[in-house]
């Protein structure tokens, strides 16, 4: 498990890294901002914002991947966070996509450029063979990301709070 324990390789703009306490102000910044969190119940206070990486830190540990902090290779900017976790849907367990990218960074292609890494990091690296995107219906954004990474629509269903939402997945095995 260990030796798969590893960021995605950077691409042409964005490195990866694991996120730690270090990367809070940053990812309370991230997750505090309304507009951010539009389709999430609410946005974080500080101390979510501190579950959210010892739920990543504990992702890296138990499965070798989580949501990884995301910046500028150019700047060492922190753009945002992306990647991969176990989400249960209607009772099975697959593994997710995830995106989240700073609002005055957003338009620019960034989460686009990083999704496509995770997703070829969970093909090659991690092996995995079935890559999904649990999203809102009126996310539009997030669903045109999901399209170009290769996903494609499968489904609406409910979600764990009661929200219709939409599924994206693709198989990655070839
Ligand atoms: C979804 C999100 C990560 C997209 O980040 P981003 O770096 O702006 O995405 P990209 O620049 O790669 O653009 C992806 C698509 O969204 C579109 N888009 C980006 N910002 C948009 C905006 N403000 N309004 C409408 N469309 C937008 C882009 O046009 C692009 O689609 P296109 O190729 O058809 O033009 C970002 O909007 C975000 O953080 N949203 C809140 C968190 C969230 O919803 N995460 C996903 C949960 S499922």
């Amino acid at each position: 498990m260990q030796s798969r324990r590893r960021p995605p390789a950077a691409t042409e703009r964005l490195a990866f890294a694991e996120m730690t306490a270090d990367d809070l102000d940053d990812i309370a910044a991230l997750l505090g901002d309304p507009g951010v969190m539009r389709y999430y119940p609410r946005p974080k206070d500080r101390a979510e914002a501190l579950d959210w990486i010892r739920w990543n830190e504990g992702l890296y540990r138990r499965e070798g991947f989580g949501l990884w902090v995301i910046r500028s290779r150019a700047t060492g900017e922190f753009v945002g966070d992306c990647g991969l976790t176990p989400q249960e849907v209607d009772g099975v367990v697959d593994v997710e996509v995830g995106y989240h990218v700073r609002a005055d960074l957003q338009g620019r292609g960034f989460a686009t450029e990083a999704a496509a890494a995770c997703r070829d990091h969970a093909r090659e690296l991690l092996g995995v063979d079935r890559l999904i995107a649990i999203i809102h219906p009126e996310n539009i954004p997030s669903q045109r990301i999901a399209e170009k990474i290769g996903l494609r629509f499968e489904r609406t269903t409910t979600s764990r709070s009661g929200d219709p939402v939409r599924v994206y997945a693709a198989r990655l095995s070839t």
